[in-house]
């Protein structure tokens, strides 16, 4: 039986010397509206201090009146609470992030973002369509900008301070060595899918030995095949210590050394995802050795098309 410890409030410092990020965090890629709404609202009140959106997502508004509402109610100020959003291909161009960067601004109703992330390395064709596409249906991607020309805006809005840490995501160890090299302020976070069918220990380790933190999504497997939260390893340990296999999960996240994303519509496994205590060290060599399946469940790296968004939204 795990006794209740202080690993739910553990930060990682950022390497741009301004603060730290909670490593447990909640993700609100929810596509219903009001339930995201709910859901942030829970999250908050459950204790997570770390909160992810996307302009992409379109939970930007939903996200920020959650927190208007929760700031309202005295007990948690903004400053308490670590928030992320993401700029999407179709405004890689410089002259389009600032604008984009303020609009999500504007719809969380903030006057800073915690950390800044280009949601994927592809450029999209600039304009105001998220999913532009030809007559064939394929992908419009734009050849007349570079990862690195994004880059350079984003620390542009850095030297501004309205925007604390920048990041990457969905990319590969090429492509964070790539920016890595050529930045004035390196990427604090790298966030990409990670779970220990996911490992991406190359990716670890480079973030590690440069001081990036490494961000995990789909931390409990996204509810897709072959369900991480099922597997026989998670459930033996998560019955040996007395916990669920999800908390199991978020422990392994936390104890290796990342940040992490879970996300849950439901209140009651929003507290119980918040609720995670330090496992055995035998536990995260049996996840670390014992698990050898391999699986990703989000495509978005291969193309830029976010796999875990229906389309048409
Ligand atoms: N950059 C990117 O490309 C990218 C891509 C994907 C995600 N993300 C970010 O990462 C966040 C997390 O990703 P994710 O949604 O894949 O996270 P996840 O936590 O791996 O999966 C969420 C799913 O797990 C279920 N779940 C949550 N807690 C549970 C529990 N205790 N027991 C059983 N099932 C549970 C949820 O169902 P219920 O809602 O029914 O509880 C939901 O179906 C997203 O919200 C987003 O912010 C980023």
């Amino acid at each position: 039986m795990l006794k209740p410890d202080n690993l739910r409030y553990t930060k990682i410092s950022l390497n741009n010397g301004f603060g730290a990020i909670p490593a447990l965090g909640f993700g609100t890629l929810i596509p219903e509206a009001i339930a995201t709404k709910h859901a942030t609202k829970a999250a908050l009140e459950a204790g997570f201090r770390q909160l992810d959106t996307a302009e992409r997502y379109r939970t930007e508004g939903e996200v920020g009146e959650a927190m208007q509402e929760v700031f309202k109610a005295g007990k948690i100020k903004r400053g308490d609470v670590f928030i992320a959003t993401k700029l999407w291909n179709n405004n890689h161009r410089p002259e389009r992030v600032k604008p984009a960067f303020e609009a999500s601004l504007k719809r969380l109703q903030l006057d800073y973002i915690d950390l800044y992330l280009i949601h994927t390395p592809f450029a999209f064709q600039p304009g105001d369509e998220q999913d532009p596409r030809d007559a064939n249906g394929n992908v419009i991607y734009d050849k007349g900008v570079t990862l690195l020309d994004t880059w350079r805006t984003l620390e542009g809005l850095v030297d501004e301070g309205r925007c604390r840490a920048i990041g990457l995501s969905d990319v590969s160890l090429e492509q964070v060595k790539e920016i890595f090299e050529a930045a004035r302020i390196k990427p604090a976070v790298v966030h990409v899918e990670s779970h220990p069918y996911l490992p991406q220990w190359d990716l670890f380790h480079y973030c590690r030995k440069n001081g990036i933190v490494l961000q995990a999504f789909a931390a409990l497997g996204h509810s897709s095949e072959p369900k991480l939260l099922e597997d026989s390893v998670i459930t033996a340990i998560a019955k040996r210590v007395n916990k669920t296999p999800a908390q199991v999960l978020l422990a392994w996240a936390i104890q290796r050394g990342t940040a992490l994303l879970t996300t849950s519509k439901n209140p009651r496994r929003i507290q119980e995802n918040f609720e995670v205590s330090t496992l055995p060290e035998d536990a995260m060599r049996e996840i670390n050795e014992g698990i050898t399946l391999r699986a990703r469940f989000n495509s978005v790296v291969e193309t830029g098309v976010p796999g875990f968004i229906p389309r048409g939204k």
